[in-house]
């Protein structure tokens, strides 16, 4: 080895000029062109697979001003972008561009904000990222938490603050099994997946989730929930935790949080807000009833890259004592040497979550809160409403659509072919049959990506409009879509199926 090492894998300053420059003219042009393109191209597996070739691992390198071309080329032409104005599908944001450059900026840093001393400034940015947002939805400013992957890292992190809190201590030496009464779960039946993997992780089992019914309004029924909660302690049970959802994945319905706030309180019960999704919207003053009891919860979930249009991944639990994060999750292993600082109010990020060495995820929210501020994310969260309500009320007065649910910025719709009245059980289950048939269409089709949603045996067309590129143009030029795929699709299937 010579003097001065020269590793292959470092770039020259020259060479990162020449080929980042390069790269970031790329991206601004696909940002700038991104409503021309084809929201997918639904290329088969095959031409994917075909793209990448069968080449076993490289023995050599290449250059690095190649590569990048390479995958810039791959990346622009066969991607779904969800940065598209007629995406709607699922809840994945466009992504603000600022992100792209925190993301390139924390990586060339790459703090490990696991620990402070690792990542000074990082570990504060975070700390006060975490801080505006519990500003941002409403609550105390006093509430911690920590940013993690997404929703269902959120809420796996809530959970397990709240068995903490509420389970018999025990659990921690002697394991769940050791526990003599049934620790039991409560949440509506529309709540996200992430209930059930989280019962199955975290030990205690799915049959330990109570699925509470909703009332004629989606919203889950917390008379029913009440009666489910008495008659548990009666048999024996130890309840630890109710999740309210605020903007269910499937209609975006809020639950009714007060309600539910009374009842843990009542009961000694954790109350976890899951706002994955719908929580930013509460920063709208108008919709602030609609929140209302969000300041009682122990633990809230929230999306940065949903509603706050941060680019993927992060998501972030907010907790009113942290310090159950901290009796959860922390250790302290001989070769930590963490705690050493002169100031015990630092913060060392591994103690919170499940994660050891994090990347710096908070720079992109920390920087985008900061561009466009509390008054820009009222306006864009608003509009995405808006157009929510738009999407809806031309469904409604289309007489080939029918309007189903519209709760924030989710609206759910089907497509009833002019030729189909009177719907008896067999026609229920064509337009249903139909109406995933137009869905396939539609996403394989490019021009609009939608996803959907059952609601009370519906098979419905889902748009979620968490998207600041989305215009009323664009809205009006997906219900002709709907309508243009829904003929089309009827036109085909009808000749098999009546
Ligand atoms: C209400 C709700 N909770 C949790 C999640 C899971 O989030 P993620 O996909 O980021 O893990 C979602 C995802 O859509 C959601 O809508």
């Amino acid at each position: 080895m010579s003097d001065n090492r020269k590793a292959q894998i470092e770039i020259s300053k020259e060479e990162f000029r020449k080929v980042g420059y390069k790269l970031i003219d790329d991206i601004s042009e696909f940002i700038d062109t991104i409503d021309k393109r084809q929201v997918t191209k639904n290329d088969s597996l095959k031409k994917l697979r075909n793209l990448l070739g069968e080449g076993t691992l490289p023995e050599n390198g290449k250059p690095v001003d190649e590569l990048i071309a390479n995958a810039t080329n791959l990346l622009f032409r066969h991607s779904l972008f969800n940065g598209h104005p007629k995406f709607l599908g699922y809840i994945t944001s466009s992504a603000a561009p600022i992100g792209a450059l925190a993301d390139l900026l924390a990586a060339t840093v790459n703090a490990n904000v696991g620990a402070h001393i690792l990542s000074p400034i990082a570990t504060e940015i975070e700390r006060q990222t975490i801080k505006w947002l519990a500003e941002f939805i409403g609550v105390s400013s006093s509430y911690g938490g920590i940013l993690v992957s997404g929703g269902n890292m959120a809420n796996f992190t809530a959970f397990l603050a709240a068995r903490t809190a509420k389970a018999p201590k025990l659990i921690k030496e002697k394991g769940i099994d050791n526990v003599s009464e049934k620790l039991v779960v409560y949440c509506s039946k529309t709540t996200h997946t992430w209930v059930e993997k989280a019962a199955i992780l975290f030990g205690l089992g799915t049959e330990s989730i109570r699925w509470i019914q909703t009332d004629a309004t989606n919203k889950m029924d917390n008379a029913v929930l009440e009666e489910t909660v008495k008659e548990d302690v009666k048999n024996g049970c130890k309840p630890i935790m109710i999740v309210g959802t605020a903007g269910d994945v499937s209609t975006g319905v809020v639950d009714n949080l007060k309600g539910i706030a009374t009842i843990c309180k009542t009961y000694d019960i954790w109350f976890h807000i899951d706002g994955a999704y719908g929580v930013p919207a509460s920063v709208i003053p108008e919709l602030e009833k609609l929140f209302h009891g969000i300041k009682e919860a122990d633990s809230i979930a929230l999306d940065p890259h949903k509603w706050l249009y941060n680019p993927l991944e992060v998501g972030c639990t907010l907790v009113k004592n942290p310090q159950y994060l901290i009796d959860t999750f922390s250790s302290h292993p001989e070769y930590y040497n963490f705690t050493n600082n002169e100031e015990d109010l630092t913060q060392n990020y591994y103690e919170f979550g499940f994660q050891n060495s994090r990347g710096f995820r908070a720079l992109k929210v920390w920087l985008t809160l900061q561009q466009v501020g509390r008054s820009g994310y009222v306006k864009m969260i608003s509009e995405d409403i808006e157009l929510a309500e738009l999407l809806f009320e031309l469904a409604k007065s289309h007489p080939e659509l029918e309007a189903i649910t519209h709760n924030l910025s989710i609206v759910t719709l089907r497509y009833i072919p002019l030729d189909i009245t009177n719907l008896d059980k067999k026609k229920e289950d064509y337009i249903n049959q139909l109406n995933e048939a137009i869905l396939n269409e539609l996403q394989k089709g490019g021009e609009v990506f939608l996803s959907n949603a059952i609601v009370k045996e519906k098979y419905c067309l889902r748009g979620c409009i968490v998207n600041f590129r989305t215009s009323k143009k664009d809205i009006e030029e997906i219900i002709e879509i709907i309508v243009r795929i829904g003929k089309a699709t009827h036109l085909k299937f009808n000749k098999k199926l009546i």
